[in-house]
């Protein structure tokens, strides 16, 4: 075989991969928004199967034979050889898990995620500790399967955000304590604002018709994707010509259903942007769920929690909900959806405190992997730091420990990349606004365009051919850099709560 047609192979195989795994997906996205309960049980069968029959074709050995011969040709064009680079990395980290191993971590996920569930409905950590012991020692052997420098969190980050370590989250955190923790104390001891209007009555359809009309002015396809309702937002790709969002929705909270789907739309804009001829291929993926969350962190508070963006939307969101919010100014408006405070939620805090959410998660698993924390330990830990951080401590487990799914799932590493998301979006953002100085202006006439294209080029158009820092560095000259997101925060909450000095 020539490398023509070498390349031409290795595509198909992974185009048929990508094709099981996005059938797959399918039926995931059906089981959140449609699927009968009693469906539950051969569904998890048919997405075992799915998933297996994408995972064999992804470590045959004649696969790895075919990726070999592709790295030893010196004909490839620069893209497809970033791809054959990237699948060859895949591929070695996939080979290194024994297939006993992924089935014994599949089945304890199957039996963490229950009793997680069983800990929620009974209010008791008890009875998710004895599983989640099982799955943190499954992830440590994990890590060490995979091989790792310096630290056994290291190798499981690789999987959620290539090349991200425990030294630069480590450095990044205690710069998030040093330049946030001053910022929210003055915050606190400032009158608070008043969101009180923001939790009457909105009739369901009127947030959906806006939060539709909103999705389409950012440039999100309706002939390539939808909005469900689900329990907790999601966005699911197929292809990038299928990516479809969920949000949910509350009639007496205006900020449920809105922010969730302007959050979902930036992770799907990013997902309808990737080049439909590198489908299934690295190069047709995004670069990492950091540079994914950058996404829907820009839109969702970069954009969609500016006042600029609501110059344009406030009076047209006015008059649809008539007339719950006419006695109501657009700078009220504008500091009720910024209100900071307090808060047990991750997934409801305001976009200060939610870092210290993160890094208390950060902390505790970096502990459980190296065997500094045992599991006995971690709900004491858990509120001893938010008392610490927040101010508060949980009244329970179930705002507190047991509240986010992802230990259940065997999902360490996942949470530091929320945090890295909002930096990167910070980062980006700020580039965009020195690129485009009519972008302000493009905003706030809810005029997305040059914005959106931006986006395109530098982020969305790549795919995996650059880690998060390569992309970082190509869009902004450095590395990941907390400033940014500082001088964001500084400059719009002093004005919100009327300090000089943040
Ligand atoms: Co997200």
């Amino acid at each position: 075989m020539n490398h023509h047609q070498l390349y031409a192979a290795y595509k198909q195989l992974n185009i048929k991969a990508a094709d099981l795994h996005h059938s797959a997906a399918l039926l995931e996205w059906d089981q959140e928004v449609y699927m009968p309960p009693k469906s539950a049980s051969f569904r998890a069968g048919q997405l075992a199967t799915l998933a297996s029959m994408a995972h064999e074709l992804l470590t045959a050995d004649a696969y790895g034979a075919q990726l070999q011969q592709l790295l030893a040709s010196n004909q490839l064009s620069p893209d497809e050889l970033a791809n054959v680079q990237l699948s060859w990395y895949d591929y070695q980290k996939n080979c290194k898990l024994p297939s006993a191993f992924v089935q014994e971590l599949s089945e304890q996920t199957s039996r963490s995620f229950h009793a997680w569930i069983s800990a929620r409905k009974a209010n008791d950590f008890n009875l998710f500790a004895p599983e989640l012991h099982k799955m943190v020692e499954l992830k440590k052997q994990q890590a060490d399967l995979y091989g790792f420098n310096h630290h056994p969190y290291n190798a499981l980050l690789d999987d959620y955000e290539m090349g991200a370590t425990v030294h630069m989250l480590d450095a990044i955190f205690l710069e998030v304590k040093k330049e946030l923790n001053p910022i929210l104390k003055s915050i606190y001891a400032a009158p608070q604002v008043n969101d009180a209007f923001l939790f009457q009555h909105f009739p369901k359809s009127k947030q959906w018709d806006f939060s539709i009309q909103v999705l389409t002015d950012m440039g999100y396809d309706f002939d390539a994707g939808r909005q469900d309702y689900s329990e907790h937002p999601f966005t699911t790709s197929f292809s990038p010509t299928d990516v479809r969002v969920t949000t949910r929705v509350s009639e007496n909270d205006l900020s449920s259903l809105l922010w969730s789907s302007i959050h979902e739309g930036g992770h799907a804009l990013y997902e309808q942007g990737l080049p439909q001829d590198q489908y299934g291929l690295p190069l047709g993926a995004a670069a990492s769920l950091g540079v994914h969350e950058s996404q829907s962190r820009l839109w969702e508070n970069g954009i969609g929690r500016s006042l600029n963006f609501w110059q344009h939307y406030y009076p047209i969101l006015q008059q649809q909900m008539a007339p719950a919010l006419d006695a109501v100014s657009l700078l009220d408006f504008y500091k009720a959806i910024n209100k900071v405070s307090p808060s047990f939620i991750r997934t409801e805090a305001d976009e200060i405190s939610y870092h210290f959410h993160v890094m208390i998660r950060y902390e505790i698993e970096k502990g459980l992997i190296d065997g500094s924390l045992s599991v006995a330990h971690v709900a004491d830990v858990w509120n001893q730091n938010y008392q610490h951080y927040l101010g508060i401590t949980p009244p329970n487990n179930l705002v507190g420990v047991l509240q986010d799914v992802h230990w259940s799932h065997g999902s360490f590493g996942y949470f530091p990349t929320y945090s890295l998301g909002s930096f990167y979006a910070a980062q980006f953002l700020n580039q965009a606004l020195q690129t485009h100085p009519n972008l302000q202006s493009d905003i706030g006439h809810g005029n997305f365009t040059a914005l959106l294209s931006w986006l395109r080029q530098q982020v969305h158009m790549h795919g995996r051919k650059f880690t998060s820092n390569q992309l970082c560095n190509n869009i902004c000259g450095k590395n990941l850099d907390l400033g940014p997101f500082v001088k964001y925060i500084k400059q719009k909450y002093s004005a919100i709560y009327g300090l000089d000095s943040l």
